[in-house]
């Protein structure tokens, strides 16, 4: 079993990797922090607990960083919508929220426990990057980092960068040149993680609550997702993260120095990804690259199947 804290900024695909990592057997959770991105923190923090409350997840939840780290605000409600999580009737949130910071949490947890634990981001690096500048010592204690975002091809918030990596480029760097083991689910791989009507309408066939949450998730993403990108079925991006935890034969790596770029106008916040060593640096990062298909989605139905 995989101990794991899961960084998010629900999120439609947030809300699919938080099922995953919370149903999966090979996943110990234990606990959710929450970030800016998608959405303000109060939304994003009130999604993860909507989430959370709708499928009884009994993780502890917690608000981080309510912005970047230097850089000004960015949001995606273009394709989140105006609440983070648009779509799906949550139902009544009983779930409350613990009251300690997400970064303390981090640097608590890491420093107090035995055993080595992964970091899991779906969002900006914002709470991660702070916990690491906050408290170097709990780099002791991380396994590694297992992150989606940034892209070695195209970006989708501008043409070079991605939004996780956008939103808060100062603290993916801070994460990028930490010297621990990183490996980035960038949209090179999660593009090739579309959320196809077959792949709906199988997982839908499981009929539970959490396949029915998934359905509804979709149906808003996919239409976003069509009208912004003008993708015929959406790319689920955030759950290749905790799929590769499950089952890294699901996802092939290529190891890459990759280095956030701050400097640039119009390259600001891009993942400059030397694919083919031409700098002659040291990789640093692990490079998602492929990803099986059949068997990524097989990972997410056979998860969903065991809610109860
Ligand atoms: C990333 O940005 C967010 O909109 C998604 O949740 C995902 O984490 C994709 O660029
Ligand atoms: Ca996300």
């Amino acid at each position: 079993m995989k101990k794991i804290i899961l960084d998010v900024d629900p999120g439609h695909d947030d809300a699919v990797a938080i099922m995953l990592a919370a149903f999966n057997p090979e996943i110990d959770l234990l606990g959710i922090t929450v970030v800016a991105g998608n959405q303000t923190l109060e939304k994003t923090f009130n999604n993860a607990l909507k989430v959370c409350s709708h499928l009884g997840i009994d993780v502890p939840v917690y608000k981080g960083m309510p912005g970047p780290m230097v850089r000004e605000q960015v949001i995606a409600d273009d394709i989140h919508g105006e609440t983070g999580l648009d779509g799906p009737d949550f139902g009544e949130i009983t779930k409350k929220g613990e009251t300690m910071h997400a970064v303390d949490y981090i640097i608590e947890k890491l420093l107090g426990s035995d055993e080595k634990i992964t970091l899991v981001p779906t969002g900006p690096l914002s709470n991660i990057g702070m916990a690491l500048r906050k408290e170097p010592r709990i780099k002791e204690k991380i396994e590694q980092i297992v992150l989606m975002g940034g892209a070695y091809q195209l970006g989708n918030s501008t043409p070079a960068a991605e939004f996780n990596i956008f939103a808060d480029p100062e603290a993916a760097y801070v994460v990028f040149s930490s010297g621990l083991p990183v490996v980035m689910m960038g949209l090179d791989l999660t593009r090739q993680a579309l959320a196809t009507k077959e792949v709906v309408d199988k997982i839908g066939s499981l009929n539970n609550k959490a396949s029915k949450l998934f359905v509804d998730l979709m149906e808003f993403f996919a239409k976003t997702q069509h009208d912004v990108f003008g993708w015929s079925a959406p790319p689920v991006h955030d759950p290749t993260t905790v799929a590769y935890l499950i089952d890294p034969s699901c996802i092939e790596t290529k190891p890459m120095y990759c280095k956030i770029e701050l400097k640039s106008e119009d390259s600001y916040g891009r993942t400059l990804c030397d694919y083919f060593g031409i700098l002659k640096k040291e990789p640093n990062v692990d490079v998602a690259v492929k990803l099986d298909f059949d068997k990524f989605w097989n990972i997410v139905y056979e998860t969903l199947k065991l809610y109860k």
